[in-house]
C-alpha cells in the first residue's frame, strides 16, 4: 500500500519537476536549477525506487516502519526542493526550510536502510535454520512479525508438527513431531 502511494506521489512530483525544467528552458532563467534537480532526484527517482522496493517485497512494505519511512520521504521530497526555491528567490531568511527538508530526507533514507537490512535478515533466517536443523524445527528461535510475513509457509509447516518420513519399505508416511507426542518423532498413535 505505502509502495503504491510513494510511486503515485513520485509520478506527480516528477511531472512537476519536468514542467519546472521546461519553464526554466523557455524563460532562459536557470536560477531554480537546484530546486528542479532535487525535486526530480529525491521526489522522482528515489521515491519511485523505494516505493518499487515495497511493491516487489510486500512483506517489507507492510510494516509500520515502511509507512513511517514513506511518509517522511514524501514530506521531505516536497519540503526540501520548495525550501531551496524559497531560499533562492526570497533570500537566506528561508534557509531553515531546506535544512529541515534535507534532515527529513536523510532520516527517511536511514529508515529505508533499516527496512532493507531487516528484510534481508528475515529472508536469510530460514535458510540458516534449515541448514542447522534439516527436519525437526521445534527449537527454532522466535521469529519477528516481519519474518512471518516474509515466510508464511515455513511457519505453518514448522509449528504444525507434521513431517514426512520414509518407512523401512521406502513409503512416505506423515509423522507428528508435536511436543505432546508420547515418543519423540514416533507419531501420536500408541
Ligand atoms: C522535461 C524534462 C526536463 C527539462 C526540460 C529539464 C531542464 C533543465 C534545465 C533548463 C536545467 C538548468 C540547466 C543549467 O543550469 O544550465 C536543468 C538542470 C538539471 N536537471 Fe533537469 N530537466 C528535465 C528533467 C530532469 C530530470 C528527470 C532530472 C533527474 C531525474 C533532472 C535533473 C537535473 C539536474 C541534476 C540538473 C542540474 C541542476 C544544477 O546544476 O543546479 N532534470 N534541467
Amino acid at each position: 500500500m505505502i509502495g503504491s502511494v510513494m510511486m503515485c506521489a513520485s509520478a506527480a512530483l516528477l511531472v512537476l519537476g519536468m514542467l519546472g525544467g521546461i519553464a526554466m528552458g523557455i524563460a532562459h532563467d536557470f536560477t531554480l536549477g537546484p530546486a528542479h534537480a532535487h525535486l526530480n532526484l529525491i521526489g522522482g527517482v528515489m521515491l519511485f525506487l523505494f516505493g518499487l522496493y515495497y511493491r516487489v517485497l510486500p512483506a517489507a512494505g507492510g510494516t509500520l516502519l515502511a509507512r513511517v519511512q514513506g511518509g517522511l520521504h514524501i514530506a521531505g521530497a516536497v519540503l526540501f526542493p520548495a525550501g531551496i526555491a524559497l531560499s533562492i528567490t526570497q533570500g537566506p531568511a528561508y534557509m531553515p526550510v531546506p535544512i529541515i527538508g534535507s534532515l527529513i530526507v536523510t532520516a527517511a533514507v536511514v529508515l529505508f536502510g533499516v527496512v532493507v537490512v531487516r528484510t534481508a535478515r528475515a529472508e536469510a533466517m530460514p535458510a540458516r535454520r534449515d541448514a542447522a536443523h534439516p527436519v525437526d524445527r521445534r527449537h527454532a528461535p522466535q521469529t519477528t512479525g516481519l519474518h512471518r510475513a516474509v515466510h508464511p509457509a515455513s511457519h505453518s509447516q514448522t509449528f504444525h508438527g507434521i513431517v514426512s518420513h520414509n518407512d523401512s519399505h521406502g513409503a512416505s508416511r506423515p509423522q507428528d513431531l508435536r511436543p505432546d507426542c508420547r515418543i519423540h518423532g514416533q507419531g501420536t498413535e500408541g
